[in-house]
């Protein structure tokens, strides 16, 4: 089943009384994700603002362990899209492709002569991973602010090999999320999101009650109830069989006959991030970082 096929989970936040002290925490809590993107192109001067306010980020040590590949070839952005299928990517006048950059770092200590193990370093995984994807929110940040929109692309992960070979990107570099940039056709509305009281916790991890916990996630997804059809209740039944037994896909097929139709969790992890193959090539994606040039997760055997 194509996700096209599938209602979406987007619910939309009810903004209109909101008010805010100044424009920054405006445009913070009014972002929403843009898909649609006018043809309008971004003139130069303000591409550098938005690139600029990514190159300020805070990184790890200020070591800045990434690179962002700047895309505007119709061709290459269309490949992309055909790639990932998401046609928005072409529309788009800019994409950015985020990837972690050891290369760059790792030339630097050859020339300077320093020792350097960050490519076999798990902390140094984490680490630079965060900074990545830290400097691409500074950019959709700084691209709402002047008026853009943008939007994530994480199906990239899908396509490592292939990004690596369009990119010609080096041992050392990984592709970690695309975003495309450019100028909203209409502006989306926020989404629902659930609350400070459920994200954040005073001091110590605080357990929410079930009731709490169902309340909050009722008022995210009020609505979302997506209808049965035959399809989709096979394919969920088949994926509850397969990740947890034939008792829970009962269950799970008469939690949705009570209701009347499937829930938005059982939407998320049954039909669109589908529970049984998400985790099937975690193997894959080891090799791909190895192939890149990364031992991140394995024994480090020194010279
Ligand atoms: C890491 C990451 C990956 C994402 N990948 C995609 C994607 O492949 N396609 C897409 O349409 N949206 C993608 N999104 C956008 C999310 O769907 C969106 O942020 C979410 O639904 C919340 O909506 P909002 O951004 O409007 O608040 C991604 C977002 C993030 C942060």
């Amino acid at each position: 089943m194509s996700k096209d096929e599938i209602p979406s989970h987007h619910g939309v936040e009810d903004g209109s009384k909101k008010t805010y002290p100044n424009e920054t925490l405006r445009v913070l809590c009014e972002r929403g994700s843009v898909r649609n993107f006018s043809e309008r192109e971004i003139p130069e001067d303000v591409m550098s603002l938005i690139l600029d306010a990514g190159v300020h980020a805070p990184t790890g040590g200020n070591l800045q362990p990434y690179s962002i590949i700047k895309i505007q070839d119709r061709e290459t952005k269309g490949e992309l899209a055909r790639l990932c299928e998401q046609n928005f990517i072409e529309k788009a006048p800019v994409d950015l492709l985020f990837c972690i950059d050891w290369h760059r770092i790792k030339r630097w200590a050859e020339l300077e002569v320093a020792p350097f193990t960050a490519t076999s370093s798990f902390r140094h995984f984490w680490i630079s991973f965060q900074d990545t994807v830290i400097a691409a929110q500074n950019i959709v940040v700084a691209a709402d602010a002047l008026g853009l929109g943008s939007v994530y692309v994480g199906t990239v992960i899908d396509f490592v090999s292939e990004i690596r070979e369009m990119f010609n990107l080096p041992g050392g570099v990984f592709p970690v999320v695309l975003l495309c940039v450019g100028y909203p056709a209409s502006k989306p509305l926020p989404r629902k999101k659930l609350g400070m009281d459920m994200i954040v916790h005073n001091e110590k991890y605080e357990e929410r009650t079930d009731k709490e916990l169902l309340q909050a996630f009722n008022e995210k997804y009020s609505g979302i109830k997506i209808p049965i059809t035959k399809e989709r209740l096979d394919l969920l039944s088949q994926v509850c069989k397969d990740v947890a037994g034939e008792d829970f896909a009962e269950r799970c097929i008469a939690r949705v006959e009570q209701n009347g139709y499937i829930n938005a969790v059982q939407r998320y992890f049954g039909l669109h991030y589908i529970a049984n193959r998400m985790p099937e090539n975690n193997e894959d994606f080891l090799k791909l970082m190895e192939e890149a040039g990364f031992q991140w997760f394995k024994k480090f055997e020194g010279r």
